[in-house]
């Protein structure tokens, strides 16, 4: 069984990116000057920029000379300004106190402004092939989800676990492939383990991995806490008659779209006035059914259902605007695509089969 840093290297050196413009150097210079532009930005977007950086000033001693003014020139589309302004207060830095060389050492790195521990570690480990272990954002993603670390990683405690996870899986010190390594996590958090759709599939850690194995992908890293959603209401028709409940068709862009749904009601109408005005149907309060709760990915919607059972209805249902409406048994209902919480409803009661009084007098 290949170690976790073996197959990480293994599937680097087949998938990963190669040949980006500060991968083949070992000028800690031109690895730091990336390593900063990278710490919030996508590499498409870095290249360029990184290109006409390293031309214009390709060493400390002409960015120590330069103007603040010049580096921000370069920097202007970039963003995140004060990256540019440590880099030049750097450069003057080294020029001034380590005679214009950059520093060898991980804890000096880490002393320069704009640097922190991971890319130190980065800078250390493809400048000098130090095994130092990096946990930008990307691998903290990775490695939570690997892991199954459920708390937030904002948490001093979380953050730890992983710095700690980092250093046990560095490769061992005789395989000398820090570099390839630690490239591999970036990139795998950076084109495999994405945020959103991850593609598990094509990832040799697919095998290792707890969200994935526990099908927990979409909930790791836990999201920030007190960041409370916004919370929508509606209210869900369930309209039976006969056994029958009725369904409508999801208009193609929103929500559901395209799924079966109940018929949804605004809440501060009511559901008998609602459905005479708008279906012209007349109907009856059944059973009270519990509100629950869905997470969408922008809102928490609550819902409150409302068993009704329809009196008397028109022969043909007329829907405003949607692609139909139908009645369906139940059973059928189940199983077609319905949304989760819609699942949820009807699934989490028996609802009257046939006649409908039974089911009224047990209430
Ligand atoms: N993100 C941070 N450092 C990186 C690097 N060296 N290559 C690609 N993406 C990165
Ligand atoms: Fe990320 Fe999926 Fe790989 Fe797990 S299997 S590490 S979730 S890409």
């Amino acid at each position: 069984m290949p170690t976790f840093a073996a197959k990480l290297i293994r599937w680097q050196k087949l998938h990963g990116r190669s040949g980006l413009p500060w991968q083949n150097t070992r000028d800690p210079y031109a690895i730091w000057i990336s390593e900063i532009m990278l710490q919030q930005t996508q590499v498409v977007v870095v290249i360029p920029y990184y290109l006409r950086f390293l031309q214009r000033f390709p060493n400390i001693e002409s960015l120590a000379l330069s103007s603040l003014d010049d580096v921000l020139a370069l920097w202007s589309g970039l963003g995140y300004y004060s990256r540019g302004r440590n880099l030049h207060q750097a450069a003057r830095l080294i020029a001034r106190e380590q005679g214009g060389i950059f520093p060898r050492d991980v804890q000096a790195i880490e002393q320069l402004p704009g640097v922190g521990r991971s890319t130190a570690a980065a800078i250390a480990a493809f400048a000098y092939g130090e095994r130092r272990a990096i946990l930008d954002g990307n691998v903290k993603r990775v490695f939570a989800r690997c892991f199954g670390v459920d708390g937030y990683l904002g948490e001093r405690k979380n953050e730890t676990l992983l710095w700690q996870k980092a250093e046990e899986l560095l490769p061992a010190n005789e395989c000398g492939e820090i570099e390839v390594y630690t490239q591999a996590l970036m990139d795998l958090g950076a084109t495999v383990c994405t945020r959103a759709k991850p593609k598990c599939m094509a990832c040799p850690l697919q095998q290792d991995c707890t969200a994935l194995r526990d099908n927990r992908v979409d909930k790791l890293p836990v999201r920030k806490p007190g960041r409370a959603l916004p919370e929508k209401e509606t209210v869900l028709l369930m309209l039976m008659q006969q056994g029958k409940i009725l369904l409508e068709k999801r208009p193609a862009p929103g929500i559901w779209g395209g799924l079966w749904c109940l018929p949804e009601m605004p809440v501060s109408k009511n559901a008998v006035t609602y459905c005479a005005r708008h279906y012209q149907m007349k109907v009856r309060p059944l059973a009270h059914v519990p509100s629950l709760n869905h997470a969408f990915t922008h809102f928490r919607l609550r819902i409150h259902p409302r068993l009704l059972r329809v009196v008397s209805s028109p022969a043909a249902i007329k829907m405003h605007g949607q692609d139909g409406a139908i009645w369906v048994a139940l059973d059928d209902a189940r199983k077609a695509a319905i949304p989760a919480p819609v699942r949820k409803l009807l699934t989490q009661h028996e609802y009257p089969q046939s006649g409908d009084l039974p089911f009224e007098r047990q209430l």
